[in-house]
């Protein structure tokens, strides 16, 4: 762990492609959190919550151990996003992400300001997991934005598993699909509307796996992950991408 950028070769270890959702209140749960969980995740997502809640103290702490994805999906003007994507790579993240729906302008300016900061990944959302959109309206617009992404510089896109295929037949294996909405067993969907199991996630071609609540609440957090990842290691990927 460390500093390095994330590469392929890292991701032979099945859990460093999983991506816990520090969604808690703040930093002393984070830390609690992360701790429970070290040994068993390669990578913490700080989103709004805790961002909001800790700032970036908590994600350099964080940043010690694992990598971090940081998930703030920015979308404002082109300047802007460009100037956060600036102070996100300053912070040493691993991975941070805008809305797709901020446009080719936006997007480009933030994938020009992200090219200074070679170990930092910069994605961008397609469509929520929790939009309500029909499946096959939401593949096509996943893709759509994915190609746009794609074409202003970005790396990857966050998209749900019913996506992943489809993109990744559209901008190839390369470009990095980043996939929330898991759940398995008997969990509560939550919010999330398009939904897949982990080991779903990694036959479809997943690169990163991003699970919160299943993790977060269950009663034994280490023991769920190390579930998450004995599916994830189980699944066999597309013949296209095993490496
Ligand atoms: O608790 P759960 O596993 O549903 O958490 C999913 C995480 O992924 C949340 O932190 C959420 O903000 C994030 N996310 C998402 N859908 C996206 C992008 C990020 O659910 N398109």
């Amino acid at each position: 762990m460390g500093h390095n950028a994330p590469d392929k070769g890292e991701r032979n270890d099945v859990k460093n492609r999983l991506m816990v959702a520090l969604d808690v209140p703040g930093q002393d749960d984070a830390i609690t959190m992360a701790q429970r969980l070290a040994g068993n995740v390669g990578w913490f997502k700080i989103g709004l919550r805790l961002f909001v809640a800790s700032g970036p103290e908590l994600v350099r702490k964080i940043l010690q151990t694992h990598h971090v994805f940081l998930d703030l999906k920015f979308h404002d003007i082109p300047n802007t996003v460009a100037e956060a994507i600036v102070s996100a790579g300053n912070l040493g993240v691993h991975m941070t992400n805008i809305h797709a729906a901020g446009g080719p302008e936006m997007m480009r300016a933030a994938a020009h300001a992200a090219n200074d900061f070679p170990n930092m990944k910069l994605i961008a959302v397609t469509v929520l997991t929790s939009d309500p959109m029909p499946p096959a309206k939401a593949r096509e617009t996943a893709v759509q934005r994915a190609e746009q992404s794609q074409k202003a510089g970005l790396d990857g896109v966050v998209c749900s598993v019913h996506e992943v295929a489809a993109i990744k037949q559209a901008c190839g294996d390369d470009f990095l699909t980043v996939t929330p909405g898991i759940r398995w067993g008997n969990q509560s969907t939550d919010d999330q509307q398009r939904i897949a199991d982990p080991a779903a996630a990694i036959s479809a071609g997943a690169d990163y796996l991003v699970v919160g609540r299943p993790i977060l609440r269950a009663d034994d957090p280490a023991t769920a992950a190390r579930e998450a990842v004995a599916m994830m290691s189980a699944s066999t990927p597309p013949i296209a991408i095993r490496q």
